[in-house]
């Protein structure tokens, strides 16, 4: 697994992964790119879906691949770390190996350049901006909706009540369309919300970060300008992608 080119100057650095699907097979993978982590970076975000099935067996192949690294690492959980419903035997394993999970929450690290805010959802689905679900219908439709609506409404909350020198979004489903060209049209509902878009654009964040669109792309801003990273792993095709963010 190759390392990413390191940032040359002071600005405040994020890594981040999504999408590492961990189970047996994958230990060790990521490790060795992982051991200079804290030369190039200040923090390591994971943005969901660590596990295949989110079992706990795979949430200790995680602990072992991301736990005890020389940086902190923050994670958001994913669709696929909710299918065993041992989402929060998960979620205390990878406390356990000191790896942070939000949910609807946020963490601050302090650095000797300045402070790096995080707040994570996990997110949701049903679409974009005039290409998405409404609440009406069918209880079922209203609840799928408003499922997004409140993940969306906890991310606004947790990234306002950050205090630090820049502000970013970690989620697993996608705020924005842009970073999802790759991925078939017909499921870009299932893919993300531009409700997450909106918290973000709404709360002076810097930088957004998700995975979870694997045939998607890298690069996209919310229609407010903040900058938004695909960096699910079939994506990135490395350990991890480095992002500078700028003090403001
Ligand atoms: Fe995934
Ligand atoms: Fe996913």
């Amino acid at each position: 697994m190759t390392e990413p080119a390191e940032v040359p100057d002071g600005a405040l650095r994020v890594a981040a992964v999504g999408d590492v699907h961990m189970d047996q097979d994958v230990v060790g993978r990521y490790r060795p790119a992982l051991a200079s982590l804290a030369e190039r970076a200040d923090v390591l975000l994971l943005a969901g879906d660590l596990t295949r099935h989110g079992t706990p067996d795979e949430a200790r192949c995680v602990a072992t691949e991301f736990g005890g690294l020389d940086v902190p690492v923050i994670a958001v959980l994913g669709n696929h770390d909710y299918h065993s419903d041992a989402e929060a035997d998960v979620t205390a394993i990878l406390k356990e190996a000191g790896i942070e999970v939000l949910e609807g929450a946020g963490t601050v690290v302090s650095t000797g350049r300045g402070r790096i805010g995080v707040a994570g959802v996990k997110g949701f689905g049903g679409g974009f901006a005039g290409r998405c679900a409404t609440a009406f219908g069918e209880p079922e439709t209203k609840a799928f909706v408003h499922t997004a609506e409140r993940s969306a409404d906890s991310l606004a909350k947790a990234l306002r009540a950050l205090d630090c020198d820049v502000r970013v979004a970690l989620t697993h489903y996608a705020p924005v369309p842009d970073t999802l060209h790759g991925e078939p049209l017909e499921i870009y509902p299932f893919l993300g919300s531009h409700l997450l878009g909106e918290a973000i654009d709404a709360t002076g964040t810097d930088l957004a970060v998700h995975g979870h669109a694997h045939a998607g792309c890298e690069r996209g801003t919310t229609p407010g300008g903040v900058r938004v990273r695909n960096v699910a792993h079939p994506v990135i095709r490395q350990a991890y992608s480095v992002f500078r963010v700028e003090r403001q």
